[in-house]
């Protein structure tokens, strides 16, 4: 087992682990009773599993439907109301089995259950392993923008567990490799070209139970919590991760969500990098750099899309300082000099128009 903190909570990293999760959790979370929120999709491959694992918790499950258009208050408030029939109290634990959507809307179920339950992390997809489980933000989104209703609520524990990703789709698995990407540009050059090099096997479906992506998954982790662990409540250098997130969300947002968050995070980081470029902040080269890798990643680099709308997006986003829209932008690869620059929209309304 590997076992690193990260923002307080421990993370363990071991293939094969959730068979152990009720011994796993004994010493760490004293709880009674669990309560294991998944999805339409994670729900019947593994909640049987995990159940069978907490024989002293006497577990309920209760799945949501499958979608980040599920990552909402209603959702949030249905659980809510769940855990409450099922008597859950006090003395409780909440397990979010799934992807980024279940760890962020179980999570932020557990920060207002009862004034605030621990939470268990166990993710199953490549993006909530290596990035949404670690860190503990919590959140729904609302129709003024992805992420805006949330909490911090570290989890008690975070269990990744690489065997699940043997039934998660292509699709999806590119998407994480678009954050382990992003993981290398913010700050690590050799692990940016490893990951980068590999990109094309790692996602075919012999590559989703490789010694490789489960190397890949232990190298992210690690990356991630160090960031976090600079700066927990993200005043500092863990603004870093939010590298392509800006434009990203706004991308995602203004698909309807047929972009899934990778896809629109691949997106934003070659925009993000050509706006950097543009205002000096970057060196020339990294946004073509970073759209190779993405595209052997078999990940989308550009879209049409209406510049000043997403522009316009960019200001509902929480990052925003003094009214001008605050960008990550990486110095180059693996490298950054400044957290954070204001960029005016004028300058990101031209990059995006003359894609
Ligand atoms: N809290 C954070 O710090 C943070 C960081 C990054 C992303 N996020 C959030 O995470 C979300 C994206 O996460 P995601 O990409 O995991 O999306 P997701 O939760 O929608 O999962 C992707 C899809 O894969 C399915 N799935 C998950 N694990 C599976 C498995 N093992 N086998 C088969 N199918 C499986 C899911 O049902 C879903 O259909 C976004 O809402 C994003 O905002 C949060
Ligand atoms: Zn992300």
């Amino acid at each position: 087992v590997r076992e690193l903190t990260a923002a307080g909570s421990p993370v363990l990293v071991e293939p094969g682990a959730h068979a152990r999760l009720g011994a796993l959790l004994a010493g760490r979370v004293r709880a009674h009773r669990a309560a294991i929120i998944t999805d339409s999709n994670v729900g019947p491959l593994y909640a049987g599993a995990v159940a069978a694992a907490l024989p002293d918790l006497a577990p309920v499950i209760v799945t949501v439907p499958a979608g980040e258009q599920h990552k909402t208050r209603e959702t949030w408030a249905d659980v809510s109301d769940q855990l409450l029939r099922h008597g859950i109290g006090r003395d409780g634990v909440v397990i979010a089995l799934g992807g980024g959507v279940v760890g962020d809307l179980a999570g932020f179920v557990a920060a207002t259950y009862l004034r605030g339950i621990p939470v268990v992390q166990v993710p199953t997809s490549l993006v909530a392993m290596i990035d949404a489980a670690i860190g503990g933000k919590t959140g729904v989104d609302v129709p003024a923008g992805k992420n805006l209703i949330g909490a911090f609520h570290p989890a008690a524990l975070v269990l990744v567990d690489a065997d699940f990703l043997q039934s998660l789709p292509p699709r999806e698995i590119r998407c994480g490799i678009a954050e382990a990407l992003k993981h290398g540009a913010v700050a690590d050059a050799t692990y940016f070209e490893s990951v980068a090099a590999d990109a094309r096997h790692l996602t075919t479906t012999a590559g989703a139970g490789s010694a490789k992506l489960h190397a890949l998954v232990a190298e992210s982790v690690a990356i991630k919590a160090a960031v976090v662990n600079d700066d927990p409540r993200e005043s500092g250098r863990r603004k870093i991760l939010n590298f392509g997130h800006t434009l990203g969300h706004a991308i995602e947002a203004a698909s309807g969500y047929s972009l899934r968050h990778g896809e629109a995070v691949a997106i934003g980081m070659v925009c993000e990098a050509l706006v950097g470029e543009r205002i000096g902040a970057t060196a020339t080269g990294t946004a073509s750099t970073l759209a190779r890798a993405l595209a052997d990643a078999g990940l989308p680099t550009d879209a049409t899309f209406d510049a000043a709308d997403l522009v316009a997006r960019t200001h509902t986003d929480k990052k925003k300082l003094a009214g001008k829209v605050e960008y990550a932008l990486p110095a180059g690869i693996g490298r950054f000099e400044r957290w954070t620059t204001a960029v005016d929209d004028p300058v990101v309304v031209e990059i995006l128009a003359s894609r």
